[in-house]
């Protein structure tokens, strides 16, 4: 007869840790507050959650136009980010998130608008399924938002560093650029490995043409929720 420690545990699905992580950032929900909320699969599972309370927050600051039509489709206020001038805390998701709450970004294409709405709140909270865990950055491409005529200079110049960039295009669509809310275009770099991410992004960041590189590192998340098949567990950086 098999104990009961032998059991094997249902496996939960990706979504499945999603909704589980989603759900519990209501507990960084402060009521009588405006929010902020970031973008994504993982972020609309928290905006599906945050329906439940949404008579308890003034509203909310978005960070992309999906977002946004999420929020009002059941209801909750969106403001202006240059309305509010401090937010209690963001809740976000991650392609990659280190031990040091460090992050890669803007696999959604949102990143520039989620690194402006980061900046303004006093608490990042990122919300993430384990896979998402990661000893060192750079597995997962990083996104860089760039001006069109700067392309291929950027390509260059991530080349010359190990890199491999690449102009986004929408999956199964017609081969043309991917446009971000911002009017721009994404570069994908894949083959980095981030050991400085603080370094990095200073780095990256101030080349001409760069809007916004996908390394959140001055941004950091404080706390990240970390959704497992043993349940949700919290990391505090
Ligand atoms: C969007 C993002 C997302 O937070 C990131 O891509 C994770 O998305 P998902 O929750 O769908 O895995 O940075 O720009």
């Amino acid at each position: 007869m098999t104990k009961p420690s032998e059991q094997t545990k249902p496996q939960l699905s990706q979504d499945e840790l999603k909704t589980l992580v989603g759900r519990a950032a209501l507990r960084f929900v402060v009521p009588g507050q405006i929010i902020g909320v970031g973008s994504g699969s993982t972020v609309n599972k928290f905006i599906e959650a945050l329906a439940s309370m949404k008579d308890q927050i003034k509203g909310v600051v978005s960070a992309s136009e999906a977002s946004t039509a999420r929020l009002k489709a059941i209801g909750i206020p969106v403001f202006d980010a240059n309305a509010v001038e401090e937010l209690a805390v963001y809740i976000d998701g991650a392609d990659e998130i280190d031990q040091h709450g460090h992050m890669i970004k803007g696999g959604g294409a949102a990143l520039t608008r989620e690194k402006i709405v980061a900046a303004q709140s006093r608490q990042f909270v990122c919300i993430v399924d384990a896979s998402k865990l990661v000893q060192t950055l750079g597995q997962y491409p990083v996104p860089v938002e760039v001006i069109p005529m700067a392309v291929q200079r950027l390509t260059r110049q991530f080349a010359a560093m190990g890199g491999r960039a690449q102009v986004r295009c929408p999956a199964g669509g017609s081969g043309q650029p991917l446009v971000t809310d911002n009017g721009q275009l994404l570069l994908d770099v894949s083959g980095l490995r981030i050991s400085d991410p603080l370094a990095f992004e200073a780095q990256v960041s101030q080349w001409p043409g760069v809007v916004t590189v996908g390394v959140f590192a001055f941004q950091k998340a404080q706390v990240c929720l970390l959704a497992t098949a043993d349940g949700v567990k919290t990391l505090n950086f």
